[in-house]
């Protein structure tokens, strides 16, 4: 069943009912501040970093589900209602939530009160905005008490959910009129506090949590709403809150409109305080200005809707298939955008206090989004370089505050260096921007160590190629792509993280995967060093691939797919000889998408087995058959119940590398047809099944060796949104950026009857409608430039050239 409906023409889901298989969230903010918001109010926001610099309070796995927020309580005559069903999962006469780019809004109604929220961070400015409209469609006046509330956290998420003993006696505010001020940690070392304010007269408010709603009451019943007066409590330790108390009168037919401003406010260390034990409120009261009516709001609202559009209008796609326009023209470039800002910091199943910003993932996560913002992809590829090792290898995390690598979180993943690569050659095609790799980069951020970004990627290049095993394929350290094939670990303690317990390196552990990375990324590489002229490095690069591939045909294939490891005893991993994890997806989807077997069959045969042992209704299985026990010397991979993350699970990460290797064979029906199995939109509804947004990605859903295989699992923050666009965008609609320019190479199913995209590259705009009248699944008759036809090299080759000339170019493909 359904819960909602895409409403294409605002870019919004609108979710219809409130009670959805799991919160469905949104994110609000684009640079520096972010909120998390559940189409309930429900959520929590930060600066910059979730884990140090937490505003608002948020308690994960509690019960009930996503409690706490930022809530408005309303009081229409003794009836006690909240406008967002939770927490009080009040009895609504209508409600909405549209979660559109960047913001949200909530609507809802009872007896004749109708309540408009819209929640959203300003651009360039650190605080969430909630404009709140509350209209009195009933025939008598209404005498209205309105209650604001959130809680505030005390800085580190961290801390403030274990260090009770001191953290309950060291919670500070202040109040002033209508402004809330969070200042806990204040007097010594902080010098930011947090502001929550309405931009009218407030009748009263609360600061302390036990008084505002009783000490045995849950978010659902304050008692203060239920009494109707707030306390003027002023918290000290304990727990404090922001409750504003608002009382309007409002005539039939009449509306008023609040702004509520929660803010994030930072003073200079000499200028911390107006008077002794007195906050400077000088930025609060400049960012409360600003936004101190519901036009500035609206303004500010227009503005970042402004900005989307512009975003959005980077890459446009239109076609019969609603479905996957909507998703790959809009909701699969949001989610993009998403894990740009976010890593794998903050979402309902990453606590924000866990994972920094990953090597692997930052750098794939690009994959999604240079087109988009390629600036900040430059930036980007700077920051996680400078975290590289001299030797090539990386921290597996970096700090997105400090921007050094984690230590805690360690390194050893021998893919890590390869992502980097893969990265910058991305960034490459789509700009054009050569000069990035003359940039001196610091290895391990020690300035001292600096070198340019192409020593980077040959450090890169070269650790792949010194650091292989007995097969000659490259040894996989802790882990490769797959976090869980920890073949190095031996563990046997309880608990004890896989990530990062000792690593024993056998010099024996391989990984396939790990060479088919290098077989499709190193051509980049090779490629880049030829058009910067350094050709003896380009043919150095050329033979070791061609070593590497020869390595992964005498060793890496197993008859009818390709293995995945050798383990530290030299035991294969993913054959037929194995009892369990017999075949695994990534390398044969990595092995063709780096065409290995294209030309003699066994690329067919790898992706027919693919199809034959993995797949199912709801997408391919990382492997088969699921192991069904612990394994000491595979790791955490065999630690998971069957059909639940990488051990037999749905990771819709790898998927379309699948679908890419599909193309490359020329099979559009079959491409499609793994993209859409995956693809949240194709199941909106099957949403109690699924229970996930239906318009983003989710990490994993259950295999079908689970008990409830198909729901889906860790919305949001996952490589899949990038690797996805990639493989919809680029391969399946195939409009591909390459050093050359903009490569036109369709695969689609034959179906599909034409498309058009619309894409900025280089500073110019290509409007593209290909004609598939033919129904083919792949190959070119035609392309025409502006009415003229693409000939000779240019047409071989499929591609159009960088006009970088700020114009539209019209450009008209057929397929046949
Ligand atoms: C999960 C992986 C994840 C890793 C990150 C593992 O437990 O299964 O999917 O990448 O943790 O730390
Ligand atoms: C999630 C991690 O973020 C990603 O880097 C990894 O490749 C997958 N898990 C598979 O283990």
């Amino acid at each position: 069943m359904q819960y909602g409906y895409f409403d294409d023409n605002s870019r919004e889901y609108v979710i219809t009912r409130p009670d959805t298989p799991y919160p469905w969230i949104n994110y609000l903010g684009s640079e520096d501040f972010y909120g998390l918001f559940s189409n309930t109010s429900g959520g929590y926001c930060f600066y910059r970093d979730a884990r140090m610099l937490r505003l608002t309070r948020y308690r994960y796995n509690n019960v009930p589900t996503d409690a706490g927020g930022r809530y408005f309580y309303l009081r229409d005559d003794g009836d006690v209602w909240t406008p967002s069903w939770m927490p009080m999962k009040s009895k609504l006469d209508r409600y909405e939530c549209r979660h559109g780019m960047g913001y949200s809004r909530i609507f809802s109604s009872r007896n004749g009160l109708e309540f408009y929220q819209v929640s959203f961070v300003p651009l360039r400015d650190n605080c969430e905005i909630h404009k709140i409209t509350l209209k009195n469609e009933s025939k008598i006046d209404k005498y209205i008490d309105m209650f604001s509330f959130i809680e505030f956290c005390l800085w580190n998420a961290n801390d403030d959910m274990t260090n009770f003993q001191r953290n309950f006696s060291i919670g500070e505010v202040e109040v002033e009129g209508s402004r809330i001020y969070h200042k806990t940690e204040y007097r010594e070392r902080r010098n930011h506090y947090a502001v929550w304010a309405v931009n009218v007269p407030v009748a009263g408010f609360d600061t302390d949590r036990q008084t505002f709603l009783g000490l045995y009451n849950g978010f659902d019943h304050p008692d203060t709403v239920f009494k109707g007066e707030s306390n003027n409590s002023i918290a000290s330790g304990w727990a404090p809150i922001g409750s504003h108390h608002i009382k309007a009168r409002l005539a039939p037919g009449e509306s008023q409109t609040y702004v509520f401003v929660l803010g994030y406010c930072e003073n200079h260390e000499n200028e911390k305080w107006e008077r002794s034990g007195t906050i400077n409120k000088k930025p609060a009261n400049t960012l409360l200005e600003k936004y101190g009516s519901p036009d500035a709001a609206d303004r500010a609202l227009a503005a970042l809707n402004e900005y989307w559009k512009n975003l959005l209008g980077r890459f446009t796609v239109d076609a019969e298939d609603k479905k996957m326009a909507r998703m790959a023209g809009v909701w699969n470039q949001y989610q993009c955008m998403v894990t740009f800002n976010m890593s794998r910091s903050a979402s309902y199943f990453e606590s924000g206090i866990g994972r920094g910003m990953g090597f692997r993932d930052s750098n794939q996560d690009l994959l999604g989004f240079v087109h988009l913002v390629p600036e900040r992809a430059r930036a980007r590829i700077l920051d996680i370089a400078a975290t590289q090792f001299p030797d090539g290898s990386a921290y597996h995390q970096y700090q997105p505050l400090t921007k050094r690598g984690n230590n805690e979180v360690g390194s050893g993943f021998n893919d890590d260096p390869l992502w980097l690569i893969c990265g910058v050659a991305a960034y490459i095609k789509e700009t054009g921007d050569y000069g990035i790799l003359d940039e001196k980069v610091p290895f391990d951020n020690n300035e001292a160590l600096a070198d340019t970004l192409f020593i980077h990627l040959k450090r890169s290049f070269d650790y792949t190629v010194t650091h292989t095993g007995p097969h000659g394929l490259p040894l996989i350290g802790r882990a490769d792509w797959n976090d869980c094939l920890n073949l190095n670990c031996f563990s046997k303690t309880p608990g004890e993280s896989f990530q990062t317990t000792a690593n024993f390196e056998s010099g024996i552990a391989e990984s396939v995967l790990i060479a088919a990375i290098f077989a499709f990324t190193g051509p980049d590489y090779a490629e880049i060093c030829r058009r910067t002229g350094r050709n003896d490095e380009a043919q150095y690069a050329e033979k070791s691939i061609a070593a590497m591939i020869e390595a992964i045909n005498n060793h890496g294939w197993d008859g009818r797919w390709f293995l995945r490891a050798y383990d530290a005893h030299g035991k294969k991993i993913g054959s037929r000889e194995c009892e369990d994890g017999k075949i695994f997806i990534e390398s044969n989807g990595f092995a063709v998408m780096a065409g290995i077997g294209t030309n003699d069959g066994r690329a067919q045969l790898a992706l027919d087995s693919v199809k034959e042992h993995l797949d199912t209704k709801y997408g391919i299985v990382l492997l088969q058959p699921a192991y069904k026990d612990y394994h000491i010397e595979l790791g955490e991979v065999s630690s998971y119940p069957p059909g639940y993350k990488e051990n037999a699970g749905i990771f819709c990460h790898n998927n379309p590398w699948v679908t890419i290797a599909e193309t490359k064979l020329g099979r559009g029906n079959r491409a499609f047809e793994t993209y859409t199995k995956i693809c949240p939109a194709y199941r909106e509804d099957d949403s109690d099944l699924r229970r996930m947004e239906p318009y983003v990605y989710a990490q994993m859903v259950a295999g079908k060796d689970a008990v409830r295989h198909g729901e889906a699992k860790n919305s949001w923050l996952t490589g899949t949104a990038a690797w996805t666009f990639v493989s919809i965008s680029q391969y399946i609609l195939g409009v591909r950026p390459v050093f050359d320019g903009l490569m036109i190479d369709p695969c689609i199913p034959s179906t599909m009857r034409g498309f058009s995209v619309t894409r900025r590259f280089r500073g110019a705009d290509y409007h593209i409608s290909v004609d598939n009248s033919a129904g083919v699944e792949k190959g070119i008759k035609s392309i025409m430039i502006d009415g003229n036809p693409l000939d000779g090299e240019a047409l071989k080759k499929l591609t159009l050239p960088a006009f970088g000339d700020g114009k539209v170019h019209k450009i008209d493909v057929v397929m046949g």
